[in-house]
């Protein structure tokens, strides 16, 4: 008898706790299920969101297909590459809508990926994760589970100018993009 009241005790008091964690991240559940935005989910958790920066990618004409163009963002400790895919792909920005960008960091481990133009995707050499940069960075295969971040592009036909100006995803070994 003193068994089944100390079980049913330890049961109500556990399931109490389960629903009161549950009350405690279903704001940040919510934004998640709403597209995973960072901004927003920093914004459900009380975070404070600091904007992201515009920095200069390069000039669209001068861009090669299926060459990788390095640059840093949204900081300078943060590689990306921008790559002409030569075929508009969705997201993609300037004058053949071919143009798109990425976290050069693997989001398994962290390791610099590498650039497959035979291939167009990118690769870890690492542990071999594979990602695809006409799929939003979508993780091919490998140890990673999570896809590769995309940085947001914008593109002004006046300049030929492509510049940064967000990321979707986070990027690897940081609890924010802009820090
Ligand atoms: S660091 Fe890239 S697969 Fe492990």
């Amino acid at each position: 008898m003193t068994e089944k009241v100390s079980r049913r005790i330890f049961l109500k008091v556990a399931g109490t706790s389960v629903a009161g964690v549950g009350a405690a991240v279903s704001p940040v559940g919510s934004a998640m299920a709403a597209g995973g935005d960072q901004a927003a989910i920093q914004a459900a958790a009380g975070m404070a969101v600091l904007p992201y920066p515009k920095t200069a990618v390069g000039k669209a004409k001068a861009m090669q297909a299926n060459t990788p163009v390095s640059f840093s963002y949204p900081d300078a400790d943060s590689p990306c590459v921008a790559i002409k895919m030569g075929q508009r792909v969705a997201g993609g920005v300037g004058p053949d809508g071919d143009i798109v960008a990425y976290s050069n960091l693997c989001t398994h481990m962290g390791c610099p990926l590498m650039y497959d133009p035979a291939t167009q995707r990118f690769k870890c050499p690492c542990h071999y994760s594979m990602f695809d940069p006409e799929k939003s960075g979508q993780m091919i295969c490998g140890q990673a589970t999570e896809d590769l971040p995309q940085i947001q592009l914008e593109y002004d036909p006046a300049s030929d100018s492509v510049r940064a100006v967000a990321v979707t995803g986070l990027i690897y070994g940081r609890q924010a993009n802009v820090l």
